[in-house]
């Protein structure tokens, strides 16, 4: 905790500046996404608040975020060293935590949500932070699956407002999906493009359509090896062998649905079966509501197809 800084101890400059390079970036959720953009967000020159509702959640992620920079500086700088230790109290001297999202984009250029998968959450926190944050203040969301022009009806601000879709472990993976919607400005467009590349990111840009590029071959791909299971046509260990020695994946798919969150997995699938009920790959599975139902989460909660450690 006390590696940390909190909002109380900082004082941001109030002014809102139109400034197209994103300086001061406000993550909201502390979560697997949250801390992992807030982490390599710090990691690359960013201020950055990392807000949470949950103050087990922060310390949680503050904990991951810990280890996680650790094991980057160990790559970046070969081993411990002057400068490892210094890349490391740098990005957290950068790293603000704070529990209330209202008072923590006061001087944000960029707000990025990562709450949890449902449309109207993310639509009332937009609506009390598009009040709050300066009017040059491009919002966007790190939604899996939901319609970026939904989330963005919540504010005053479509112009200043996409889709910026990381992946999970996100100091690890190098896409960004960069998402528009009509009425996002150029302007907007470009400094979000521009902001993934300062992040280390190759971005691609996408359309606001479900699942923008990766998830809508993804979670499809997921779902399916649940139904072999459910099926009984092979075994969950069998199918991940498959996938990982087959087809070269460096998980398999039931490791993956662990890895992601079998929560997240079904929020998505949910989702787009009720605007979508006739596409078959769009099914709901009752094993995945089962484990979700019993709290079987994946890795966050120690178990899921497979059982884990707890973080
Ligand atoms: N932080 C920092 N570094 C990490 C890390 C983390 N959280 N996790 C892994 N690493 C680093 C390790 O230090 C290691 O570095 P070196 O190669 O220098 O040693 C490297 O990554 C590999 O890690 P491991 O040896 O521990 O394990 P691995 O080889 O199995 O790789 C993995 C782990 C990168 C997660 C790999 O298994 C993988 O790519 N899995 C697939 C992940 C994936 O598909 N993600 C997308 C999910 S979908 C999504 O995110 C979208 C959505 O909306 C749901
Ligand atoms: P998570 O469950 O790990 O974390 C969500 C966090 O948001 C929790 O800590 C929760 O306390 C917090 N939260 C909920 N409501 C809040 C609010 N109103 N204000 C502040 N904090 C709030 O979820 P996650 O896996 O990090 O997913 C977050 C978002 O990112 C979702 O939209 C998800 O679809 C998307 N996403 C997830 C993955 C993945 O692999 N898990 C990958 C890409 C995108």
């Amino acid at each position: 905790m006390a590696l940390f800084n909190s909002l109380s101890t900082r004082t941001f400059s109030q002014s809102a500046r139109m400034s197209a390079a994103i300086q001061n970036v406000t993550v909201i959720g502390s979560g697997l996404m949250g801390a992992g953009i807030a982490q390599v967000a710090a990691q690359t020159g960013h201020k950055v608040t990392m807000v949470d509702i949950d103050d087990a959640a922060v310390e949680k992620a503050q904990k991951r975020i810990g280890d996680s920079i650790q094991r980057i500086a160990k790559k970046k700088f070969g081993g411990e060293s002057a400068e490892a230790n210094k890349f490391i109290s740098d990005a957290i001297g950068r790293l603000t935590i704070s529990t209330d999202a209202v008072s923590s984009v006061g001087s944000a250029d960029l707000v990025v949500e990562a709450i949890v998968e449902n449309l109207d959450v993310k639509k009332k926190l937009f609506t009390q932070l598009d009040q709050a944050a300066p009017s040059h203040t491009i919002f966007a969301s790190n939604t899996s699956s939901l319609s970026i022009a939904k989330i963005a009806d919540a504010t005053n601000r479509k112009d200043r407002f996409g889709g910026l879709h990381f992946f999970n472990p996100v100091p690890v993976m190098k896409l960004l999906e960069v998402v528009r919607i009509p009425e996002t400005s150029q302007e907007t467009y470009e400094a979000m493009c521009g902001w993934g590349k300062a992040m280390g990111k190759v971005t691609v840009a996408c359309k606001d359509t479900p699942g923008f590029i990766v998830n809508r071959l993804l979670v499809p791909y997921m779902y399916e090896a649940v139904r072999i299971l459910e099926r009984g046509d092979a075994s969950v260990r069998d199918i991940d062998t498959s996938m990982k020695l087959g087809a070269g994946y460096p998980m398999g798919p039931f490791e993956l649905m662990d890895y992601v969150g079998l929560d997240t997995g079904k929020f998505i699938v949910d989702g787009w079966h009720k605007e979508y009920p006739d596409m078959p790959l769009f099914e709901p599975s009752p094993l995945i509501e089962k484990l979700v139902q019993e709290g079987k989460l994946g890795v966050k909660t120690g178990e899921g197809f497979y059982k884990y450690n707890k973080k």
